[in-house]
This record gives structure tokens, C-alpha cells and sequence, in this order.
């Protein structure tokens, strides 16, 4: 098990009052595609909010070590920096800041993506056309007035531009009609090819899948990792459904 970029160890979390994830533990190598699936209500959200070190969920139990270094005790900030991206299921809106001024303020704090204003530019230019944005885009409010589908380009902007080297997305398919589902796709597709990046993708929609090769599919249920498996899981659980491992999850619960 040498070289994983993520290693999630025994890792039980929750709000202060309500424990949500169980005994997880899972691994993601360098540049390595994960898919994890589950029922509404799972955890999966929270998995990937935990890895991210949102201040609402507290770890009870178990480590996060990322790119070598235990990172359970770090903000969000510092996850960010060393290099976690997590697309949220549901966008913030940020009144008064433009997209803009925010993306180069990311970008600013990144030592490894310095570049003067004017490349700065003509790469935001790049990517917002690769992701058929137009650029009034740009100068509008963070997130604000934005439809879903708009929402879920921006987050796959802010990846394209800051290349992390671990990207959950979270539900980043739903809602999307094809046309963006398929320009998402591409931009998924981009991060993989162009940063070598790896992928923890949250999903109930197998298409957003199509271009990309899996390495391994996790499961879980009722905040427990169930099951694991090849990319060929996928097609199981879209043929069978989640029954099959509910019987395991309450088999954990007993436990
Ligand atoms: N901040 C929170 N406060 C209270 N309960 C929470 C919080 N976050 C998650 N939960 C609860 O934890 C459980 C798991 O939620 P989570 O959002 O992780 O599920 P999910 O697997 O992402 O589901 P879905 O497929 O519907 O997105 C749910 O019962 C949810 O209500
Ligand atoms: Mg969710």
C-alpha cells in the first residue's frame, strides 16, 4: 500500500450530537479514479466534507492522512492548500464578490500557480471556454442568481484552474441536462489527463462515469464501508440496487 495520496483510517465522525460515519476506512492512490456510491442519507456528503475538514462534522475516531501527512487536526484552509478540492453538492452563494476577484484570490494563495495578471486571464479565458461559460460570467457574483447547472461549471472552473491533486466531487451530474452533463464530463476528463489528478466522484448517475476508467468503487450504507470493488461494481449496484448491502450494514450495526 505504498504511495496513496489519501488514506482514510478507522475513521468515525458526526455533528456534536449525531454520529453519521462509522469505522470508514479507505485508501486513494496518486491519480487513481474512485467512485463512491450509496443510498440518500448515507453519508457520503459527510465523508467527503470530513476529508475536506468542515468545522460542522467532528472526527471521533480514526485518522485522515493526505500526501503523507496526518491532516485530521488541520483546517480546511490548510487541506485546501496541500492540495484537497471538494465540489459541494450545493454550491454557497457569496454576495459582493465577484467570480473573478475570487478565483484570483485562490489562486493567489497558491505558491505553484503564481502567474502576472495578464496570464492569469487568458487562462480563466482558456478554461471558461472549454466549459462553454461565457465570460459575463466572470464579473457576476459568486454563485449568486446562478442556476444549478451554472453552479456545477464554476466548480469545475475553480478544479481546472487550481489542479489539486485529490478532487471530490459531490454530485457534481445531478441536475445537469446533457449538453452541461457533457461539458462537466470533458472537464472532469481535462483534470484527470492534464493534472494527473486523483478523483473521489459521489454519484447516483452512472453517466457522468462514461469517460472515465475506474479503479475502484466504494459503498456505503447507513455510514459504513460495505463493500469495494472494481469499476464493474458500478454495474451491479445499477442492476441490483443497494438491497445486498443493507443486510451487511445492519450485520456492522449489530456488531
Ligand atoms: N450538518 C448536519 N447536521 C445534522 N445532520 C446531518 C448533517 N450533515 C449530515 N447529516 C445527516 O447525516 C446523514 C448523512 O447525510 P449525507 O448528506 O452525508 O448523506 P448522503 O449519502 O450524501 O445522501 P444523498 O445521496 O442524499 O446526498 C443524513 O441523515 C443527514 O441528515
Ligand atoms: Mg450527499
Amino acid at each position: 500500500m505504498a504511495n496513496q495520496l489519501l488514506r482514510v483510517s478507522g475513521l468515525s465522525a458526526g455533528t456534536e450530537d449525531k454520529p453519521i460515519l462509522h469505522n470508514v476506512s479507505l485508501t486513494v492512490g496518486a491519480g487513481e479514479t474512485h467512485v463512491l456510491m450509496g443510498p440518500n442519507g448515507a453519508g457520503k456528503s459527510t465523508l467527503g466534507h470530513v476529508i475536506m475538514g468542515d468545522p460542522a462534522y467532528v472526527v471521533n475516531n480514526g485518522t485522515i492522512e493526505f500526501d503523507g501527512a496526518d491532516v485530521t487536526n488541520e483546517s480546511a484552509d490548510k487541506r485546501s492548500l496541500a492540495g484537497i478540492f471538494l465540489s459541494y453538492q450545493a454550491p454557497v452563494e457569496v454576495p459582493g464578490v465577484p467570480l473573478y476577484s475570487y478565483l484570483r484570490t485562490i489562486t493567489q494563495k497558491r505558491p505553484e500557480l503564481k502567474m502576472t495578471a495578464r496570464k492569469f486571464r487568458a487562462r480563466v479565458g482558456e478554461i471558461a471556454d472549454q466549459l462553454d461559460m461565457g465570460s459575463s460570467f466572470l464579473t457576476r457574483e459568486l454563485n449568486v442568481g446562478f442556476s444549478g447547472g451554472e453552479k456545477k461549471k464554476i466548480e469545475m472552473l475553480q478544479l481546472l484552474l487550481l489542479r489539486p491533486k485529490l478532487a471530490i466531487l459531490d454530485e457534481t451530474d445531478s441536475g445537469l441536462d446533457v449538453d452541461a452533463l457533457s461539458v462537466v464530463s470533458r472537464g472532469i476528463e481535462a483534470y484527470r489527463t492534464s493534472c494527473d489528478g486523483a478523483l473521489l466522484v459521489i454519484t447516483h448517475n452512472t453517466r457522468i462515469l462514461e469517460r472515465l476508467s475506474v479503479d475502484r468503487t466504494h459503498v456505503i450504507v447507513h455510514g459504513r464501508l460495505v463493500a469495494e470493488g472494481p469499476g464493474s461494481l458500478i454495474d451491479d449496484i445499477d442492476a441490483h440496487g443497494f438491497e445486498q448491502f443493507e443486510r451487511a450494514a445492519e450485520a456492522g450495526e449489530g456488531a
